[in-house]
């Protein structure tokens, strides 16, 4: 039985003041289950909010990881320097980093060993625009981001990593995917890591995400190949994103 994963990924939506206003409400609150928690925080706000939840159970995560290891990157975080600060994840492809910074698959490629190398969880996002859906490549698209990485990082890297399926069509658009159009990428994913190996299919935690709030979580949750969600709007709230995580336990 795979752990349950919900992951809070504030984006650029909070302030310092903001930011710690929330994630004390989430420690204050913070139920006892039997799945993890993990918010993304802003990089800046990250050493701050690693000393709050220091002694808790929540885990603090990135938004993005740089492609390489040290040098002349402007603007660019790496893995060590997530490390330094008790991050265990980072997202890598998320679709606004595709979409507005050019993030292509190769580069979310880069990103993800970076985050493998530096003994970050990567959580490799994946996702498809609403004409890839509707013009019959949407699961193409998928493979290929997928593959990418496979051919870079190698399967077994997968073993230390998350993947999370967020059709850009749902994300803060209120429009969710139905539980079964997410079951159905999420059942595709499986197989696809399972031709490769078995052993890592199994194991691989697959996220939803795209517009969850605490009245579609469990239904998404139900599904045999949904592990956990990944979250946006809703995570900027403590009591709904608490909601959402308890989902786990029903
Ligand atoms: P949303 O964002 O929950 O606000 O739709 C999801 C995401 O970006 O992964």
């Amino acid at each position: 039985m795979r752990r349950g994963l919900a992951i809070g990924n504030w984006k650029m939506n909070v302030d310092r003041s903001s930011a710690m206003v929330l994630v004390n409400a989430i420690v204050a609150k913070i139920p006892e289950i039997n799945a993890d928690l993990v918010i993304c925080p802003p990089y800046l706000y990250i050493p701050e909010i690693s000393e709050k939840i220091a002694n808790t159970s929540i885990i603090c995560g990135a938004q993005n990881v740089a492609a390489h290891s040290t040098g002349a990157y402007t603007g660019e975080i790496s893995a060590a320097m997530l490390k330094e600060f008790d991050c265990k994840y980072a997202i890598v492809g998320h679709s606004e980093r595709r979409q507005f910074y050019a993030d292509t698959n190769l580069a979310v490629a880069e990103r993800f060993c970076q985050a493998i190398s530096g003994g970050i969880i990567p959580i490799l996002s994946t996702s498809e625009t609403l004409e890839e859906r509707e013009n019959g490549t949407a699961f193409d698209v998928i493979a290929e981001q997928i593959n990418t990485v496979i051919d870079k990082a190698g399967i077994e890297s997968f073993m230390n990593a998350v993947i999370s399926y967020e059709p850009l069509w749902a994300i803060g658009t209120g429009k969710t995917a139905t539980d079964q159009q997410a079951q159905d990428v999420h059942y595709f994913i499986r197989q696809l890591i399972a031709s490769k190996s078995q052993k890592v299919a199994d194991k691989i935690q697959i996220l939803y995400g795209g517009s969850v709030k605490p009245e579609n979580a469990q239904k998404l949750l139900a599904m045999p190949d949904i592990d956990g969600v990944l979250v946006g709007g809703a995570s900027l709230n403590a009591d709904s994103f608490l909601k959402i995580y308890s989902s786990f336990q029903k």
